[in-house]
């Protein structure tokens, strides 16, 4: 039940665009927070497919939309559309995030600063720490550019070798960490699963219906690592199955999704939203699907 007693000609408009879209949990979070706060604000979601993104994003600057979050597959392709970028989403050449000033469209991106706050939330310290991140796409470019700056080394391996050596190269020219880019078969991932602090899963392998696999071997995690998997349907992936049995420490996506909610929440409207409350919103949202 909504506490905003009538949605009106001032209600501002916040959203999400991505391709396809029915499944985004952030319209159900945000909503919950904003109705937390009385606040007269409604957030949707719109699919838009990628030869519509120029006109939607036009259409979007000049109406009384104050806030876009955007996801797969335009977090790239948006940033020609955007009038100004923060340094951070410079560098990483992705957006999740925009908020729009009166006709002009300023970019962030939120996936960055929500991982790297739901690792030190997580009790991980970053400092000078080794990490291995499976998969070179946008989750893995926001995670590797928000940590580069106090970790201490960084090995990329994906199924798409090019990408990873793409990534660990950009990584390096943009940024002081060292990086290195590799493929994703099984003697590679052996050969750096001792030798990391943090493996951080990017991939989609254990997402939400194919549960039952994981991106690595058991026989490859030990105890003293740091396992942490973005995904978050199911909050329990295959993954961090393994690494609980083995005794590793983990964490799963849902902090950083929230987090990265929060960030927006808090940019757009300028107040602090009930964290608390959007994290309840998923898990109950989860266990309805
Ligand atoms: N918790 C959060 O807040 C949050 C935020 C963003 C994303 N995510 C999750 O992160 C995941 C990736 O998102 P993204 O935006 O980075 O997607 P993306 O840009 O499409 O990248 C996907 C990456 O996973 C690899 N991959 C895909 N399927 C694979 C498979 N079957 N085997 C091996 N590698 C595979 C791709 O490798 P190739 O290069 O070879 O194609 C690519 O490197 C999704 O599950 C998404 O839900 C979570």
């Amino acid at each position: 039940m909504l506490n905003n007693p009538i949605i009106g000609a001032r209600t501002n408009i916040l959203c999400v665009i991505g391709h396809p879209i029915e499944h985004s949990m952030s319209p159900v979070m945000h909503n919950a927070a904003l109705n937390d706060l009385s606040l007269d604000y409604i957030y949707l979601a719109f699919d838009i497919p990628p030869n519509d993104l120029e006109k939607a994003i036009l259409g979007f600057k000049k109406s009384n939309m104050k806030g876009i979050n955007v996801t797969i597959p335009h977090k790239e392709a948006i940033i020609h559309y955007l009038d100004e970028l923060d340094p951070l989403s410079k560098q990483i050449g992705a957006v999740n995030t925009i908020k729009n000033e009166g006709g002009v469209l300023l970019g962030r991106n939120t996936d960055a600063l929500g991982a790297k706050q739901a690792l030190l939330d997580g009790g991980f310290k970053i400092e000078g720490k080794k990490a291995l991140i499976l998969g070179a796409g946008g989750a893995a470019r926001a995670i590797s550019f928000a940590l580069s700056e106090k970790m201490g080394e960084i090995f990329i391996s994906n199924r798409t070798e090019e990408k990873a050596i793409k990534l660990a190269k950009e990584l390096q020219d943009k940024t002081k960490i060292k990086a290195t880019g590799k493929d994703m078969s099984e003697k590679t991932l052996r050969s750096l699963a001792y030798s990391v602090d943090i493996l951080i899963n990017t991939t989609p392998i254990g997402m939400y219906p194919k549960i039952d696999i994981s991106p690595i071997s058991k026989d490859l995690l030990n105890e003293n690592l740091f396992i942490f998997d973005i995904i978050y349907n199911p909050l329990q992936t295959r993954l961090l199955k393994d690494a609980k049995k083995i005794g590793s420490k983990t964490l799963n996506g849902l902090d950083m999704f929230v987090n990265q909610g929060a960030i927006a929440f808090e940019w757009w409207t300028g107040k602090k939203p009930n964290v608390k409350l959007m994290k309840e919103i998923i898990i109950e949202e989860l266990g309805n699907k």
